[in-house]
């Protein structure tokens, strides 16, 4: 089965040996997106399976989870902890990535599966994306992305090289990119979703501005929950990590607002 995504993602990024309990709380306060990766450097992929394991036997089905991983190229792997062989074939360690995946995850299959980043030749990144479509073919991964994508022609070039096309776009959410202005447009004409990391901590001048402090007085939200609703609208999916329980719950309220069309564009000057 396959899980549409979230508005809002759990990002589990550099919580190490906290993985696991912060999965745990992040599920039981209504997360339904889960977003790691096969980079031990950044991720402690397995303590997610061990919350998933957990959460089903108190009765979480894992099918109702959109679970997202990536796979790491080597330039993004710690030289001493990788967790494929670094000799082998470009392919070979796509496969052999995803295997390790599945089994830190305890689960056969992954809704999303995403390309770290873009490798230094464009007929290695063709390698890379034709091993992660074989795994799609195989159902084993129900859709494909890329992360880390700030050049539109790359982007344009894979779009047009793939058989099976990127759904996902993970960019960090900034102003020395101008916001992925371009990018986005593309992702929103050819059906991918844009997701966004750094969201928060990129932006502290977007969360003390004028114009979102009024919206989120006039909506009795805060502003982080405003940004997340603003962000929502715009087709954005953002991810967060937080570490903090009431963060938690109060981003997961973002979503029972809706701006109206001047709101959202008197937001969008802002970017
Ligand atoms: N593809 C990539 O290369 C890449 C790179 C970076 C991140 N990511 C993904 O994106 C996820 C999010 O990472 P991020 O870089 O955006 O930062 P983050 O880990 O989400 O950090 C957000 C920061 O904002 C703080 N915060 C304060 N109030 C908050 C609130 N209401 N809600 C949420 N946070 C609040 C958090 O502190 P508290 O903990 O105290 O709430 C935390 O320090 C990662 O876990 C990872 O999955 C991907």
């Amino acid at each position: 089965m396959y899980t549409d995504m979230p508005p809002l993602i759990y990002g589990t990024a550099w919580k190490k040996e906290r993985t696991k309990e912060l999965v745990i709380e992040a599920v039981k306060a209504g997360f339904k997106g889960i977003d790691t990766a096969c980079q031990p450097k950044h991720y402690h992929e397995a303590g997610v399976g061990e919350a998933l394991a957990l959460l089903a036997q108190e009765g979480f089905r894992r099918e109702v989870l959109f679970l997202q991983t990536k796979f790491t190229p080597l330039t993004g792997q710690d030289p001493l902890n990788v967790p494929y062989d670094k000799k082998a074939e470009l392919s070979t360690q796509v496969a052999q990535s995803f295997e390790v995946s599945k089994t830190n995850l305890q689960t056969n299959y992954i809704d999303s599966l995403i390309l770290h980043s873009p490798l230094s030749s464009f007929d290695d990144l063709e390698t890379v994306w034709r091993a992660m479509e074989e795994i799609a073919q195989r159902g084993e991964a129900k859709q494909l992305g890329i992360s880390n994508i700030y050049d539109l022609q790359i982007l344009k070039d894979l779009y047009e090289m793939a058989k099976i096309k990127p759904s996902v776009v993970q960019n960090r959410f900034y102003q020395e990119s101008g916001y992925d202005k371009e990018i986005r447009s593309f992702c929103e004409k050819n059906n991918i979703i844009y997701q966004s990391f750094w969201t928060l901590t990129a932006n502290p001048h977007i969360l003390k501005s004028a114009e979102l402090i009024q919206l989120s007085q006039k909506y009795n939200k805060n502003v982080i929950q405003l940004f997340f609703t603003y962000l929502h609208q715009v087709g954005i999916t953002p991810l967060t990590g937080t570490t903090n329980i009431e963060h938690m719950q109060s981003d997961l309220e973002s979503f029972d607002i809706v701006l109206n069309a001047s709101e959202v564009s008197k937001l969008d000057s802002l970017f």
